[in-house]
């Protein structure tokens, strides 16, 4: 798979030891930045990513900040995400499963490297749950996202 990764400077070093054991998944891995502690806006990481999810250019996307939970608000805004915030096992598992999620969050300062690697191997190696449950309910956030959706 191709991912898009990108952190802003509370996130960048989770980002920099994850990229390598990515690849080391046999997955292919563009670093949107950033890369130093310089203080920048994390909005600006999450747009970046879910612009390659959304035109398909990335298969999937990973976003990291000091909380995730900034890049998680951001990364929903856009649509056709579905972004989630993750800090434990049975929750990167389970939104693959059941959300579809197409791009994953965490925090650097809330979750050490080791526990951060496996969320994103288990959420890399999991498929979604095709059954009309998880489908109907997929499909229902779409509707949500086509109604508060501005078109031009
Ligand atoms: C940066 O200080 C911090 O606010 C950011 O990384 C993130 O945690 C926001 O949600």
């Amino acid at each position: 798979m191709k991912i898009a990764m990108g952190a802003d400077h509370a996130g960048y070093r989770l980002k920099d030891v994850i990229i390598p054991f990515i690849e080391s998944l046999g997955h292919q891995v563009e670093d949107l930045g950033c890369h130093c502690g310089d203080s920048v806006d994390y909005p600006d990481y999450a747009l970046a990513v879910c612009e390659k999810v959304t035109a398909g250019e990335a298969d999937k996307g990973i976003l990291i900040c000091g909380t995730g939970i900034g890049m998680t608000i951001a990364a929903n805004k856009v649509p056709g995400i579905r972004c989630a915030l993750v800090h434990d096992l049975f929750s990167a598992k389970a939104t693959r499963e059941h959300n579809d999620s197409n791009v994953l969050a965490m925090g650097e300062r809330v979750i050490g490297p080791g526990v951060a690697q496996e969320i994103v191997s288990i959420w890399l190696g999991t498929e979604f749950s095709e059954g009309p449950r998880h489908q109907n309910r997929v499909g229902k956030i779409k509707e949500l996202e086509d109604r508060f959706t501005l078109h031009p």
